[in-house]
């Protein structure tokens, strides 16, 4: 409940904070006639934005083919060998990660087993299940988090995907990842923070890293959870402070894409696409 307020707060700081930036850009543009590209564009000016600017960790996921390599196969004395070896331990396929938030559910009712898709929800999934399917791959699992409203939401979009495997998984579960930056006034216990935070970074090593090595081909995986839990998960694929997640909105049913490449590359191809619905299936 709580996050649901902060993160409503969350999105009318940030839309303020959007429309003071192009007011004051418009005015220079008046005052000055032209604006100058250094006078725009964002470099590192204290210490912590230089600290934290352009940094990627290419073994984020501990899967380069040096970490997967055995101990014993580590024999970097003979380069030639190393170099062969290395060969071997080449992730080879892309991982397309779909993670759909579950759409409008009961606010009223107070156990998770009530807390089930209002009608406009229930259209909303059929929605987001026609999309998904809409875009012809070739889905490989559907997993979805155990909460009834991510279940329900997953039990129709799979009516659009018939014969896919589906797995119902606890880690998934909403919860309070890490503490928000910048600070919302309502206050969390901290033990919350500690306890769902291992939880939902136990959920992203699981779910969120290049493919196995023994993957042959591309895969198309959709995983129906929560927003905090995807607003987290984009900040750690992305490398972003995760502390930021709460400065991020998804709308109810809405898509976001990941793409994770042999190499460890992440791109997000989408955040909270909801462009697929008619304006008046939109929760707000
Ligand atoms: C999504 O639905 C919930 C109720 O299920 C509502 O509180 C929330 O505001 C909706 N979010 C958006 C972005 O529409
Ligand atoms: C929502 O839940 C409350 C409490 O369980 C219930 O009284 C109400 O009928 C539910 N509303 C809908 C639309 O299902
Ligand atoms: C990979 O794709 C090829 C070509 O579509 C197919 O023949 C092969 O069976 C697939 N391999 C696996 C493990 O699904």
């Amino acid at each position: 409940m709580a996050f649901r307020k902060a993160f409503q707060v969350a999105c009318g700081i940030a839309g303020t904070a959007a429309v003071v930036v192009a007011a004051a850009a418009t005015t220079q543009r008046r005052g000055e006639g032209r604006v100058e590209a250094a006078a725009v564009s964002w470099s590192p000016s204290s210490p912590l934005e230089q600290r934290t600017a352009a940094v990627w960790d290419s073994n984020w996921d501990k899967r380069e083919p040096i970490s997967l390599m055995k101990p014993n196969k580590k024999n970097k004395d003979d380069t030639e060998d190393f170099t062969a070896q290395l060969e071997n331990y080449k992730v080879k396929a892309t991982r397309h990660i779909f993670l759909i938030r579950h759409s409008q559910y009961n606010l009223s009712a107070s156990t998770d087993k009530e807390r089930s898709l209002t009608s406009l929800g229930r259209e909303q999934a059929e929605l987001t299940g026609q999309r998904l399917a809409s875009l012809g791959l070739n889905y490989d699992v559907l997993i979805h988090s155990s909460m009834t409203r991510a279940k329900e939401t997953a039990t129709i979009i799979s009516k659009y995907l018939p014969g896919l495997e589906m797995m119902s998984c606890d880690l998934l579960r909403e919860g309070a990842p890490i503490e928000p930056v910048p600070p919302v006034s309502h206050w969390k216990p901290e033990a919350m923070y500690h306890e769902d935070g291992a939880r939902i970074e136990a959920a992203f090593r699981r779910y969120i890293h290049r493919a196995d090595l023994k993957q042959e081909n591309d895969s198309y995986e959709i995983i129906v959870c929560h927003a905090n839990v995807i607003r987290y998960f984009v900040c750690r694929a992305l490398q972003f402070p995760p502390e930021g997640w709460l400065r991020m909105c998804l709308n109810n049913g809405s898509i976001t894409w990941l793409t994770i490449r042999p190499n460890g590359r992440v791109a997000l191809r989408t955040l909270g696409d909801t462009g697929f619905m008619p304006p008046d299936k939109l929760s707000r």
